[in-house]
């Protein structure tokens, strides 16, 4: 495995490898079973992969953990290198000292959910990830289904830029008891670790009241608020969405449904969904 810098010189080395498919898989470190799930599928489908590391900056709000936000990049690299990585990009910057001069700029798909609560948060996604498929050139990217609506918005992007490159999307990883893993989960108290898993729960809840036949997504809404407050806890946003448009849906019918929820636990923001309904109405 290599570990690379510079953008020009990660261009460099991979020009001898243009013949093959190649793959790439962004994060910004602290990897888990979670990333390592996206770098599995990507060995799956591509001949030489590239991870990159780089904590995004323009993707953090005022008040957010960017300065925080843990970076234990020997254990990430030897993780790497124990997956079989060919390529792990460490940028030590992507930008100029003042910022890059042209960003991009999502709309209304950026507009609730997590975008709500995290002004420009999708604009700082989408022109990093942008950036990086410029500089890697992959054949296909891999992003999990836990942040869905950053892959919802990253295939747009693909999409209405026209990047040449096929977006895999990765399911989410759990912890035994539910929890989608995070790098964030680390953060947690003993006790806030054991309150997280009712995210999932929520969710589950939802799923199963479905499968029984409720349509109605308030009443879904309302008993996951329930049960959250149970366990003292207030969710950021909880909502039922199509998963393709994100426009919320008020009756589960024809379109495929997904749940969504934000909760903060002290200072930690923790997210998950799960799809409700898909093609076939819930009997
Ligand atoms: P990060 O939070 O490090 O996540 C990197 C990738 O791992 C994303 O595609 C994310 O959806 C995926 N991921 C995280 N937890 C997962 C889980 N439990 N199961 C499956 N996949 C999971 O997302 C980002 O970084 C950044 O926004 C980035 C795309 C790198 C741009 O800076």
């Amino acid at each position: 495995m290599k570990v690379i810098e510079e953008a020009s010189w990660l261009r460099h080395e991979l020009a001898a490898f243009r013949h093959e498919r190649i793959a790439l898989v962004p994060t910004m470190g602290c990897l888990h079973e979670g990333h390592i799930s996206l770098i599995h599928q990507a060995k799956k489908l591509a001949d030489v992969v590239v991870v990159s590391i780089y904590v995004n900056p323009l993707q953090f709000g005022a008040n957010e953990d960017l300065a925080h936000y843990p970076r234990p990049f020997a254990e990430d690299a030897r993780r790497c290198q124990a997956e079989g990585v060919n390529f792990l990009f460490h940028p030590t910057k992507l930008y100029d000292d003042a910022g890059p001069a042209v960003t991009l700029r999502v709309a209304a798909l950026a507009d609730g959910l997590c975008g709500a609560h995290r002004s420009g948060h999708f604009d700082g996604v989408a022109t990093v990830v942008n950036l990086l498929l410029n500089i890697v050139q992959p054949d296909l990217a891999v992003f999990g289904e836990k942040d869905w609506q950053q892959l919802t918005i990253i295939r747009r992007m693909v999409h209405d830029l026209c990047l040449p490159v096929d977006v895999v999307a990765a399911p989410i990883a759990r912890e035994a008891d539910g929890l989608a893993m995070s790098s964030r989960n680390r953060y947690l108290s003993t006790t806030q670790r054991q309150q997280a898993t009712v995210l999932n729960q929520v969710l589950c809840q939802m799923h199963a009241q479905c499968q029984h036949g409720e349509q109605q997504t308030g009443v879904l809404i309302d008993a996951g608020r329930c049960l959250l407050h149970q366990h003292g806890l207030d969710a950021e946003y909880l909502e039922v969405r199509d998963e393709n448009t994100l426009q919320a849906i008020t009756t589960i019918g024809q379109q495929p449904a997904r749940a969504f929820i934000a909760a903060r636990l002290g200072n930690t923001r923790l997210i998950d969904t799960t799809i409700l309904r898909e093609s076939a109405p819930c009997n």
